[in-house]
């Protein structure tokens, strides 16, 4: 929470939800504007501040949210400048200078160029076997563990998510006893539950398949932090609207875009022509890959989770998540789109547009989220994030 905030119940609401009884308080280095004019200081605070209202320029700093995540993105610029971390490049800082290539025409339809990527034709087998089981009503907890077991990486890195605080501590918020390490499969099923793990395994098994993003587009790191970030946002709010489908919109924000990844690698003029025009013409890149390419990043992912036969929910939550005027198909894309933007504006990683989308009023609406009630997940989600950036980085090096 930014210096000075003062906490009202839904602040206290949230520290309950993920049962810290105590927080530090720590000096919150001084807003912008605060600092004696010329100290280095108040030239990091500029720059911070120019950098943050760069990022907001499709999104009104003074709206209901903005006021609210405009001093937090801001904070966040500022402190990151002063530990001297630099910000990784994003792949727009880039495409303005790129040099101008001939715009190629429209591609035919997202299938088209799925099909040109072998690789994506089928997901891996582990993803085969539970997917049975989900679709499976008659499926036991025992077969879903039995099914992620097939795999030992997969189950290793769902070991760690499941031993990540957060849900020790949401086990503790409801009154539930959590074991002190869950070390078995079987265990993490009674703390997720057999469904949500097993989606929770689906949207982890498929990720080994995008580990090899060109570089020079965006570095992968940033990628998976951004969409890391997406889905431990998406289900903070998924939760704090009381729905029981938490682990669902984890998975969707860990996937919302990757068919970016698959445009990168298939469609690179086209990708260079859209981020060279919203550099350029200050647009978001999702509605310029519309006009560049015929159809955006997120329709492609859809495409791809409904080839894979991904639950249809899931699937509607990515492929939505930038157009939100189909009303029956509005709640849990909203969920991504919301937190996709909260993503982008806390500048925690990056897919390649550093502007932060524009919120859609009627998303906003569904959601019956306050602006403060949003403000107040914030620290948490920090906190969950760097957690499972570690879990699945451990070395900082390798792919999730
Ligand atoms: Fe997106
Ligand atoms: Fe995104």
């Amino acid at each position: 929470m930014p210096k000075g905030t003062t906490l009202d119940g839904s602040h206290l609401k949230s520290l309950l939800a993920w049962n810290l009884p105590d927080v530090s308080v720590l000096e919150a280095a001084a807003p912008a504007g605060e600092a004696a004019p010329d100290t280095p200081e108040a030239l990091v605070d500029e720059a911070a501040e120019q950098a943050v209202r760069e990022r907001f320029c499709h999104f009104d700093p003074d709206s209901e949210v903005g006021r609210v995540l405009f001093p937090l993105a801001l904070d966040r610029e500022v402190r990151r400048r002063a530990a001297g971390v630099q910000r990784e490049a994003a792949a727009e800082d880039d495409a303005a200078t790129r040099a101008a290539v001939e715009v190629p025409p429209p591609l035919a339809s997202p299938e088209a160029l799925l099909r040109d990527e072998p690789k994506l034709v089928s997901p891996p087998e582990v993803y085969q076997r539970i997917s049975e089981v989900l679709r499976d009503p008659t499926s036991t907890v025992e077969d879903a563990a039995a099914s992620i077991r097939h795999d030992p990486s997969l189950a290793a890195k769902l070991l760690r998510l499941v031993n990540s605080s957060f849900y020790s501590r949401t086990m503790r918020a409801v009154g539930g006893r959590f074991p002190a390490k869950v070390d078995s499969l079987s265990r993490a099923v009674m703390v997720v539950g057999g469904r949500q793990l097993a989606t929770l395994a689906l949207g982890v098994s498929v990720l080994p398949l995008f580990q090899d993003i060109p570089p020079h587009w965006v570095n992968m790191r940033v990628f998976w932090e951004h969409s890391v970030g997406c889905a431990v946002a998406a289900q903070a709010i998924a939760l704090a609207r009381g729905q029981d489908d938490a682990e669902t919109a984890f998975v969707a924000g860990l996937l919302h875009d990757i068919g970016r990844i698959v445009v990168f690698k298939q469609a690179s003029h086209h990708m260079a022509a859209a981020m060279r025009r919203a550099a350029a013409e200050r647009q978001p890149l999702y509605a310029l890959e519309r006009e560049t390419l015929g159809f955006d990043h997120a329709e492609l992912g859809g495409g791809l989770l409904r080839k894979w036969q991904f639950p249809a929910h899931l699937e509607k939550m990515v492929r939505y998540h930038h157009n939100l005027d189909e009303p029956l198909f509005l709640e849990g894309p909203a969920v991504i789109h919301l937190a996709d933007c909260l993503a982008t504006a806390m500048g925690w990683g990056g897919s390649g547009n550093r502007h932060v989308p524009p919120l859609h009023p009627a998303a906003w609406e569904e959601l019956g989220l306050s602006a403060e009630d949003l403000a107040a997940l914030v620290p948490g989600m920090e906190a969950r994030l760097a957690e499972t950036m570690h879990s699945f980085f451990p070395d900082r090096a390798g792919p999730p």
